[in-house]
């Protein structure tokens, strides 16, 4: 472990079981999460942050004019922390054009459907609803395309008749505890780069799905 650990700064608006599977990976990979930030003062990922001593603010977006004056005081309170990266897990909010730009490259998200397919919200039961035999979730950049930014790692979970939304979604997070942690280490090791709005792993452009062969779970 080197001893400069890439900062990173963790954004939620809820329960936190990405932020608690990237807590117990920075124990022992070359990241160290330097806060977490909440639009939400009952998030329980805050309470999962408290735990380990890491510092965290909660910036309630109700409280500003408009999206523009709350990600503004975002980038002051994070820019605090000088993070290399920033990781949306469940943060519910639209990041506007300034926050993008501010932190080109440097933004990542984790996304409960196998992208470009199923963007936006209630995933899991659309995926049901289309009768598809193959689900999954994906890491990706952040860019102005909500979304819509660069692939950098899918996992798929076999879609079982009897499954409903709920199952779906735990099939879902446990394979996202797996790759959200080894994406951030990934980066955290300078092997990982958004570049030309593509994503670049040991300087190698990945492919349209990320870095993987797919095989369903
Ligand atoms: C995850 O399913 C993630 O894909 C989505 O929001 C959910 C967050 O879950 N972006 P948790 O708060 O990490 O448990």
């Amino acid at each position: 472990m080197s001893s400069s650990r890439c900062s990173v700064v963790v954004l939620i608006s809820g329960n936190g079981s990405n932020l608690q599977a990237l807590i117990d990976c920075s124990k022992h990979a070359n990241f160290v999460i330097s806060a977490v930030v909440s639009n939400r003062a009952d998030a329980y990922g805050l309470v999962r942050a408290k735990a380990e001593q890491i510092p965290t603010i909660v910036l309630d977006h109700q409280r500003f004019p408009d999206r523009l004056a709350f990600d503004t005081q975002l980038i002051q309170e994070i820019d605090k922390f000088n993070p290399r990266l920033l990781v949306l897990a469940g943060f519910m909010r639209i990041l506007s054009e300034k926050f993008i730009q501010h932190y080109n490259g440097k933004v990542i998200n984790i996304h409960p459907s196998l992208l470009p397919g199923y963007r936006g919200t209630n995933t899991h039961q659309r995926v049901l609803d289309a009768g598809e035999k193959v689900h999954g979730v994906s890491v990706h950049f952040v860019t102005e395309e909500l979304d819509g930014g660069p692939v950098i790692l899918q996992a798929t979970v076999t879609i079982e008749k009897a499954d409903t939304a709920s199952m779906l979604e735990e099939k879902i997070h446990r394979q996202e505890h797996q790759i959200y942690p080894e994406v951030v280490t990934l980066f955290a090791d300078n092997r990982l780069q958004m570049k030309d709005n593509r994503a670049w792993l040991d300087e190698r452009l990945l492919p349209q799905h990320g870095y993987r062969e797919q095989t369903p779970s």
